[in-house]
C-alpha cells in the first residue's frame, strides 16, 4: 500500500471516530488504537522461566505465524502490505527464539541452533527494514533474505522447536514452512530440514 493510500485511511478512520459514537467492543478499541492496522501483531506471551510446556505451545504457534508472515512477502515482494506484516512479524523471532533458549533441558542441538538464530535474525530484519526505507533494492534485499532463511534459518528454527518440543514435552512438531524460492536454490547441495541445519551450522562457523 502506497504511503499516501495509509495516510489517506489513517485520516477517514479519524474522522469517523471523531463523528461516531463510541462503541464499547473491544473490536473497536483495537480498531480504534491502531488505525492504520490492516497489519495484524504477534500477540504478546507472557512465558514463565523456565517456559512451561503451554508456554512452548504459544510460542511456537507465534513463531509459525511470523514464518508464514514472512514467507507471504518473500513469496510476493512486490507486495507493500505483506511487506509491512512481514518486518513486523519476524522482530517477533527473536523474542520467541529467547523464549525457546530459556527451556529447562534444552538439547544441544536445540541450544547451537538457538545460537545459529541469534547470529542471523538482526541482518534478517534489517534487509526487511532497507526494503521499506528504500535503503536496498527488494531484489538485493530479499535476495540475501531469501539466502539466510532457506539456507540457515528455517532449517536450524526446525531443529530448535523440535528441541524446545521435546523438552517440555509438547511431542513431534511439523518443520517451519519454506518459501517458495528455497526450491529454487542451492544452499550446498539442497535444502531439506536437519542435514540443511548441519551444513548452516558448519557455514555458520567457517564464516567466523
Ligand atoms: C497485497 O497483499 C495484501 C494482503 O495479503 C492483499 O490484500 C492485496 O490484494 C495484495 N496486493 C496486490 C497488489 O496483490
Ligand atoms: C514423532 O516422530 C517420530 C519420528 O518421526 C515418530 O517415530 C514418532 O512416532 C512420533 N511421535 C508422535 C507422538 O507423533
Ligand atoms: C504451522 O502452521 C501450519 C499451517 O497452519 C500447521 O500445519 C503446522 O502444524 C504449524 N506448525 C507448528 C509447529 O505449529
Ligand atoms: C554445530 O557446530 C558446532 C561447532 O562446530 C558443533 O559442536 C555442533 O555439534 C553443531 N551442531 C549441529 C546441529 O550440527
Amino acid at each position: 500500500m502506497q504511503l499516501s493510500k495509509i495516510i489517506y485511511l489513517l485520516f477517514a478512520s479519524t474522522a469517523l471516530s471523531a463523528t461516531t459514537p463510541p462503541r464499547r467492543t473491544s473490536t473497536s478499541l483495537r480498531a480504534t488504537s491502531t488505525p492504520a492496522a490492516k497489519v495484524a501483531t504477534p500477540r504478546v506471551l507472557k512465558p514463565a522461566t523456565p517456559p512451561t510446556m503451554s508456554d512452548i505451545k504459544n510460542s511456537l504457534a507465534n513463531w509459525n505465524t511470523s514464518v508464514y508472515t514472512v514467507n507471504a512477502y518473500l513469496n510476493d515482494p512486490q507486495n507493500t502490505t505483506k511487506l509491512a506484516s512481514a518486518t513486523v512479524f519476524a522482530k517477533d523471532e527473536p523474542v520467541q527464539l529467547a523464549t525457546m533458549m530459556k527451556v529447562a533441558g534444552l538439547s544441544t542441538s536445540g541450544v547451537n541452533a538457538g545460537k545459529i538464530l541469534m547470529g542471523n535474525f538482526g541482518s534478517i530484519v534489517s534487509n526487511l527494514d532497507s526494503v521499506q526505507s528504500g535503503a536496498m533494492s527488494t531484489n538485493d534485499a530479499t535476495a540475501a533474505v531469501n539466502f539466510n532463511r532457506c539456507c540457515t534459518v528455517l532449517p536450524a528454527i526446525g531443529m530448535l522447536w523440535q528441541a524446545a518440543a521435546t523438552a517440555t514435552k509438547v511431542g513431534n512438531v511439523s518443520m517451519p514452512a519454506l518459501e517458495e524460492q528455497c526450491g529454487m536454490m542451492s544452499c550446498a547441495s539442497g535444502v531439506s530440514g536437519g542435514e540443511a541445519a548441519v551444513r548452516a551450522n558448519g557455514s555458520i562457523a567457517a564464516n567466523r
